[in-house]
């Protein structure tokens, strides 16, 4: 029986960041980034329907399909998947920009009220269409660069009427837009004023009313928390991973961002998604990551925004197989950042990444990320037609380059649209 393609992009190099493409570089080894050289993609629907040589491409099925795009030997990969941002927020942070460079710190502000709690203050009187419009303009320029998969926290409302806008926000971006929006509650992100002191208290809300109500609503497709000093505890942030699980939302945590605080590792234990950021990630505790096939998320903006200097233990992630993901963590405090390919270089040039191992963290380990691999994060058959053109030979080139457009055109499940 003939297969019935919509679209066959063809005479394309494709790097399909199949399994076991980022680690593979020798000779018995698969193709650096799962190459395949002269090669076409097939689209039925909304998935990828064959993928391989074009040379090797069934014969009927090719001259049945009505549409055949020559890729002129451009590079194709996976559509890009952001798995870790707070893209709605109202406001921004410039001036605590400026206080920082005057030698205040990260935790003093926050400590002082400004910080993530002046997005709250910021956030909360903003209305929906207000927190829309402001999140478009950051969405498309991320759309710009190849993102077709983006998820995106609350965690600005820190009460359940504006975690639930937050979410709604998000839910609205998704919907009028090709991309595929994740959205996660990260209601324990910080202790919002009202709740001074009270720390336990806040959590029993997002515990006993924010959880179900996020629940019901189908809001959130994740829950995540910050560990930290400045935060919650590992014993709170464990208060919100059962109330998660017990309405079966999977959970995700920022941890290890400004000290130790062994967060990951619980993390792990209670079957997290991912653990995110993890600069002071113990080298015992990213075996656990591993272990526990928890991704690792690195956030190299927020590492260079804040002029971090201790760098996360990448070796040992890599040693013992950790999926390392990469993500732009775009918000107004620690990572004001709208372009995932920067995030390849940073991750590169401050990590010392390989570019494999930097397309693979916005791909294939990204999916995992977001507890979606089945789905998204390689050019393979069967996943969602998420797929990208660029205007490059080399894959290496994506991380490569600094403040370049060379993406050409992008498919959003089997849809080819103007780019925003
Ligand atoms: O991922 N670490 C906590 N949350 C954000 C920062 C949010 C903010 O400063 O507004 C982060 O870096
Ligand atoms: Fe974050």
């Amino acid at each position: 029986m003939a297969a019935n393609w919509d679209i066959l992009w063809t005479n394309a190099r494709i790097a399909t960041m199949a399994p076991g493409a980022a680690k593979a570089s020798g000779p018995a080894g698969a193709a650096p980034y799962g190459l395949i050289e002269a090669g076409a993609v097939a689209v039925a629907g909304d998935e990828i329907a064959w993928v391989g040589p074009a040379a090797d491409a069934p014969g009927d099925a090719v001259r049945a399909c009505g549409h055949v795009v020559d890729c002129d030997g451009r590079l194709i990969t996976p559509g890009l998947i952001d798995c870790h941002t707070h893209l709605v927020y109202g406001g921004n942070r410039a001036r605590e920009f400026e206080m920082r460079l005057e030698g205040a710190t990260y935790e003093d502000i926050a400590r002082a009220g400004g910080g993530i709690n002046s997005t709250v203050r910021e956030t909360r009187a903003a209305d929906e269409d207000a927190l829309v419009a402001a999140a478009l303009p950051r969405l498309w320029r991320l759309m710009a660069d190849g993102v077709t998969t983006i998820e995106i926290k609350s965690g600005y409302g820190l009460d359940t009427e504006n975690e639930l806008k937050m979410l709604r926000t998000a839910r609205r971006l998704g919907a009028a837009n090709p991309v595929t929006v994740a959205t996660t509650f990260l209601g324990a992100h910080a202790l919002p004023p009202e709740y001074e002191g009270r720390a336990d208290a806040y959590i029993d809300l997002v515990c006993d009313e924010m959880i179900p109500a996020v629940s019901a609503a189908g809001a959130a497709d994740a829950v995540d928390a910050f560990c930290e000093t400045i935060a919650f505890s590992p014993k709170q942030v464990e208060r919100v991973f059962q109330a998660a699980a017990a309405h079966g939302l999977p959970v995700k945590l920022h941890a290890e961002q400004l000290s130790d605080q062994s967060g990951a590792a619980m993390a792990a234990r209670h079957g997290a998604l991912s653990a995110d950021h993890l600069e002071y990630l113990s080298d015992a505790d990213a075996k656990v990551l591993a272990a526990h096939g928890t991704a690792a998320v690195l956030l190299p903006g927020a590492f260079y925004f804040l002029r971090e200097t201790k760098l996360p233990p990448l070796a040992v992630l890599r040693a013992h197989g950790a999926a390392i993901a990469i993500a732009s963590d775009s918000n107004p405090g620690s990572s004001p950042v709208v372009s995932l390919l920067l995030m390849l270089n940073m991750a590169c040039t401050l990590f010392r990444m390989t570019p494999e191992e930097a397309l693979a963290g916005v791909t294939r380990n990204a999916a995992q990320a977001l507890g979606m691999a089945d789905r998204i994060g390689t050019v393979e058959a069967g996943k969602r037609a998420d797929l990208v053109q660029w205007r490059v030979a080399d894959p290496a080139e994506l991380a490569y380059r600094i403040g370049d457009d060379p993406c050409a055109a992008v498919m959003w499940g089997g849809h080819t649209e103007p780019r925003p």
